[in-house]
């Protein structure tokens, strides 16, 4: 396999609305390659949690070649799909990210059951993982009582625990203060560590200077930027 983990081609997407078309990707092409950290930066509207949807696989190209791990999307079938996304791809939004019946343990050993991983071995792996990102003193606390900040360390944590390749972050630290986007953005350079591939939105500049590289998206075009 080539070293590129997704490779795009002449990518369009529009969105059809009553007699109107939305062209919010134009004509992309680029490759993202393994181990990277990239910063996603772009007008509110430009079409930065469409670009990341496709990653996703949460939705489809109008026109244009998306290639994920090898796999040309457009021929894959829902099964294979499903078990792409299940076992290479993470999401992390701006928040809502954390089933709200459940704890922050459990937030991050689900994963892991569902895909058939003993249920005491998830449950250990969640709770070294949750130690990691500073929150061994929360684990039995339900979403709704943890901070902004702590909501999204969980979410990390569950990315960390699933080991997927791919992680892809919408504005996550968009409601977060200062001090605490620095700390939630210091686990991305973790994973980063451990030769994952992070794509991030952010309207954080001095985040964006933290990774790799960063694209910027403007009227529908994606161009290599130095911030
Ligand atoms: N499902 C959809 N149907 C119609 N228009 C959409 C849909 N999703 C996004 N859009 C439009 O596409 C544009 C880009 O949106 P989005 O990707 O959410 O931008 P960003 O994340 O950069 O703020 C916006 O004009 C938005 O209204
Ligand atoms: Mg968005």
């Amino acid at each position: 396999m080539s070293k590129n983990l997704i490779e795009i081609k002449n990518l369009k997407k529009e969105f059809k609305n009553n007699n109107t078309v939305i062209k919010v990707l134009k004509n992309v092409s680029l490759n993202i390659e393994s181990g990277k950290l990239i910063a996603l930066i772009g007008p509110s509207g430009s079409g930065k949690s469409t670009f990341l949807h496709l990653i996703a696989l949460l939705d489809k190209p109008t026109h244009g070649k998306l290639k994920v791990f090898g796999n040309l999307t457009k021929d894959i079938d829902e099964d294979k799909k499903n078990k792409l996304i299940r076992d290479n791809i993470s999401i992390i939004f701006q928040n809502n990210n954390l089933l709200a019946d459940f704890t922050a343990l459990e937030n991050v050993a689900i994963p892991l059951i569902i895909r058939n991983q003993n249920y005491k071995a998830s449950i250990n792996k969640a709770s070294k993982i949750l130690d990691q990102v500073n929150l061994h003193h929360r684990l039995n606390h339900l979403p709704s009582d943890l901070s902004g900040g702590e909501q999204q360390r969980v979410a990390i944590a569950r990315s960390i625990a699933s080991e997927t390749k791919i992680i892809l972050a919408d504005e996550p630290t968009g409601n977060l203060d200062y001090e605490t986007s620095r700390e939630v953005f210091s686990y991305f350079l973790k994973l980063k560590e451990k030769n994952k591939t992070i794509l991030i939105a952010t309207h954080n500049r001095e985040l964006a200077r933290k990774a790799d590289y960063t694209l910027s998206l403007v009227n529908g075009v994606i161009k290599r930027v130095n911030v």
